[in-house]
């Protein structure tokens, strides 16, 4: 997949130059919200001009405080979510792991991914090895046949990161992935990532915190509307 998303601003950020080095790059993206303040509505900035940009096989932090924009970037990242000004261009297939789970209540873990397989077209050998290996990855074979609405949150987060890893995508972009998960997930976790960032994918981790700045290449952080490199 190729896509660039583009939005007129008063001051358009230039294009990175062409790097095929480069899976991803987000140039001086804006979002504001509108918010009721006293006396009428107004329109309250989050973005002011946030870049970042994600190398084939790097693996990128993205940190900030609460409501500092992190999921509202990732959002505009994935197209989910029009940027009011800035341009985004993406290299590449893309799997998106969003904070809040996008599940179907009554579909079990199987179910989900016979549907998301389909949507990536992937063949039914393909869907079967895949799903088999991440049921495997993340520890969770046994929850195959339960519905989503019985699964426990740490178990939905698993069948979450799941779905956005099935079709194998060149950028993953995760939203707070592994805030529900044990110890020991949380160590499979990081061996799902390793073995993708040393395929050259690349991935975009978005979390509070970084308890464990080795595993990352970059950590970038959100704050006053930016994204700044620490
Ligand atoms: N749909 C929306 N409408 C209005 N305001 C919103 C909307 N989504 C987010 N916001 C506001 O935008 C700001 C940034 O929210 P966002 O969810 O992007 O932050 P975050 O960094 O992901 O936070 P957290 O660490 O809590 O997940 C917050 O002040 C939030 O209240
Ligand atoms: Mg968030």
């Amino acid at each position: 997949m190729s896509a660039t998303a583009q939005t007129s601003a008063d001051r358009p950020a230039p294009p990175l130059p062409p790097d095929p080095a480069r899976l991803l790059a987000a140039t001086g993206v804006h979002k504001a919200y509108q918010r009721w303040r006293w006396p009428r509505p107004r329109r309250v900035p989050v973005l002011m001009g946030a870049d970042l940009s994600l190398e084939r096989g790097e693996v990128v932090g993205l940190v900030g405080e609460n409501g500092s924009g992190k999921t509202t970037l990732m959002r505009i990242l994935v197209g989910d979510l029009a940027a009011d000004a800035g341009t985004v261009q993406l290299t590449g297939t893309l799997g998106y792991c969003p904070q809040q789970p996008v599940v179907y209540p009554r579909l079990t873990c199987d179910e989900h991914f016979e549907l998301f397989g389909g949507a990536y077209r992937m063949t039914a050998a393909r869907l079967h090895e895949a799903r088999l290996a991440l049921y495997e990855e993340l520890g969770f074979e046994r929850f195959a046949a339960t519905r989503a609405d019985q699964l426990s949150g740490g178990t939905l987060a698993k069948l979450n990161l799941g779905l956005a890893l099935l079709p194998d995508p060149d950028i993953l972009l995760l939203d707070e992935p592994y805030a529900g998960f044990d110890w020991d997930t949380y160590q499979k976790f990081w061996g799902l990532v390793a073995q993708r960032r040393a395929r050259g994918r690349s991935v975009l981790i978005v979390s509070h915190f970084i308890a464990d700045q080795q595993r990352f290449d970059r950590i970038v952080t959100l704050r006053e509307g930016r994204a700044w490199s620490v």
